[in-house]
C-alpha cells in the first residue's frame, strides 16, 4: 500500500514514492540506454547515477547527444539560505561539481535570499542576509573552479535577472502557477512572483558566453515545479527548454519527509560539532532488532535503515564495501551500534575537513565568484529585450 506523501520546493511531508513522482511530475527515469549515453560522455557512469539517488531527468538524452555533436551546455543550480545548510543541501553542489569538472563547463549558482524572505513570513532581511553569506562560503569549500563558476544573489544582483525575470513573468497566468505550486488566495504576491526569479538563470547564460547552447540543472526533485513553468515559457523567449536531472532525498534521520530547518534532529549540520553529530547518528532511525540477540538471530533491514542510507548517498565511495555491509546486516552478522560508530566517525571527519576548507572563504575569496565582479551583461540583456 503506498503511504501518502507531498512534495513541494518548500516542504516534503511523508514517505517519498519516487517511482510515482516519476509519473505525477511527468519526468523521465535516467535508464540503462541513457545510462551508456552518459557512460559515452563521462568515460563513466558516475557514483550518484550509478546508485540511483540522481535517478530522472528531462531531455538530459537530448542534451548528451547534442553534447556529442559539439554543442556544449552550462549548469545552473541554487540555494535558498534560509538556515545553515545540512548534508543533504550539499549533495546537488558535489554532483554539480563533478559535472562542472568532468566537461570543463560554466556553472551559474543562484543564492535565493528573496524566496525565504517571502516564504519565512517571520525572517528578518539580516537573517536571510547573513544565512546568504555563511550558506556561499560552505557551497565555495566544496572547491568550485572560480574561472567559470558565477553566484548570483537576487537581492545583490536583482539588475541581471529583472529585466528576464519580468519577462518570464508576463508568460506565466495565475492559474498556471496556481496549478503547478498550489498557491491559495493567502500566499503573498512575493511567493508568487518568485518563481520568474528562479527561471532566470536558465536563461542567462547566454549572455555570458554564446559559447553555451543549452542549459542543464542538477537538483534535488523537489525544484521540479519550478522547472515545469520555465520550461513551458522558455520557447516564447526564444531560449531553449533548459534540462534537468533530478536528484533523490536525503532522508531524515527520523525515517521521514526530508530533512527540516524545523526539526534539526532530522539532519547533519555542516556547523554540527562532533558530540552532537554522535548524539544525533546514535539517535537515528535503523532498520536494526530491537536487541543485539535478536539482530544477530534474525538479521537487520537496511533498506529502511538511515544509517545505511548515509552511507549509501554520501559515506561510502567503495560498491564492493557497501554490498558487504549490506549482507552483514541482513544476516545478522553486524550490530546497529558498531554501523552508527563507524557512520559517526566518517562524518566528524568530513565535517573537520569541511570547516578547514570554509575558514579559509572571506569576502575577498567570495568576490572573485560574484556575477557582478565577472561581467557586465546589462547591455546585452538590454539588447535581448529592445530586439524583441
Ligand atoms: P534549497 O536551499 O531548499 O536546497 C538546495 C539544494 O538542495 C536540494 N535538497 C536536497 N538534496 C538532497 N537531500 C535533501 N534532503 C535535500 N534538501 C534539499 C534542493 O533540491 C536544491 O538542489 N529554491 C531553491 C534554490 C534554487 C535552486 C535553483 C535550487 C534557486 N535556483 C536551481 C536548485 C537549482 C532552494 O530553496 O533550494
Amino acid at each position: 500500500m503506498n503511504e501518502e506523501f507531498s512534495i513541494t520546493p518548500w516542504e516534503v511531508k511523508g514517505k517519498i514514492d519516487y517511482e510515482r513522482l516519476v509519473k505525477s511530475f511527468g519526468v523521465k527515469i535516467i535508464d540503462d540506454n541513457l545510462k551508456s549515453l552518459i557512460k559515452k560522455v563521462f568515460g563513466e557512469i558516475p557514483k550518484l547515477i550509478a546508485r540511483n539517488i540522481f535517478y530522472s531527468h528531462r531531455d538530459l538524452d537530448i542534451l548528451l547527444n547534442e553534447y556529442l555533436n559539439g554543442k556544449k551546455f552550462y549548469l545552473y543550480t541554487g540555494r535558498g539560505p534560509s538556515g545553515p545548510m545540512h548534508l543533504g543541501h550539499i549533495l546537488p553542489f558535489i554532483f554539480t561539481k563533478y559535472l562542472q569538472e568532468k566537461l570543463s563547463t560554466m556553472l551559474i549558482i543562484q543564492m535565493t535570499p528573496d524566496e525565504k524572505y517571502v516564504y519565512h513570513e517571520d525572517m528578518r532581511p539580516s537573517e536571510v542576509y547573513n544565512y546568504t553569506i555563511d550558506n556561499i562560503r560552505d557551497i565555495l569549500a566544496l572547491g568550485f573552479n572560480s574561472q567559470n563558476t558565477y553566484i548570483i544573489d537576487d537581492i545583490r544582483n536583482i539588475n541581471f535577472l529583472y529585466p528576464l525575470a519580468i519577462s518570464v513573468a508576463r508568460k506565466v497566468t495565475f492559474s498556471t502557477a496556481r496549478a503547478v505550486f498550489g498557491f491559495t488566495p493567502e500566499t503573498n504576491i512575493g511567493l508568487i512572483f518568485y518563481m520568474a526569479i528562479q527561471a532566470a538563470p536558465a536563461f542567462i547564460g547566454y549572455f555570458i558566453s554564446d559559447e553555451y547552447k543549452y542549459c542543464l540543472i542538477p537538483a534535488a526533485i523537489d525544484q521540479d515545479p519550478y522547472w515545469r513553468i520555465t520550461r513551458d515559457i522558455a520557447g516564447k523567449l526564444g531560449f531553449p527548454k533548459p534540462a534537468q536531472i533530478h536528484g533523490k532525498l536525503l532522508p531524515s534521520l527520523k525515517a521521514t519527509g526530508k530533512m527540516s530547518t524545523s526539526e534539526p534532529e532530522s539532519a547533519i549540520y555542516l556547523s554540527d560539532d562532533d558530540d552532537i553529530v554522535k548524539t544525533k547518528i546514535l539517535n537515528a532511525f535503523t532498520g536494526g532488532q530491537p536487541t543485539a540477540r535478536e539482530q544477530r538471530l534474525y538479521g537487520g533491514n537496511p533498506e529502511i535503515c538511515t544509517v545505511y542510507m548515509y552511507y549509501y548517498y554520501l559515506f561510502e565511495e567503495d560498491d564492493r564495501k557497501l554490498m558487504e555491509r549490506y549482507t552483514k546486516c541482513k544476516n545478522g552478522e553486524i550490530l546497529c551500534g558498531e554501523c552508527k560508530e563507524e557512520l559517526s566517525r566518517r562524518i566528524i571527519n568530513f565535517l573537520s575537513q569541511h570547516r578547514r576548507r570554509k575558514e579559509k572563504i572571506d569576502d575577498e575569496y567570495i568576490e572573485k565568484y560574484m556575477i557582478d565582479s565577472k561581467v557586465n551583461l546589462e547591455d546585452q540583456i538590454k539588447k535581448y529585450l529592445l530586439l524583441r
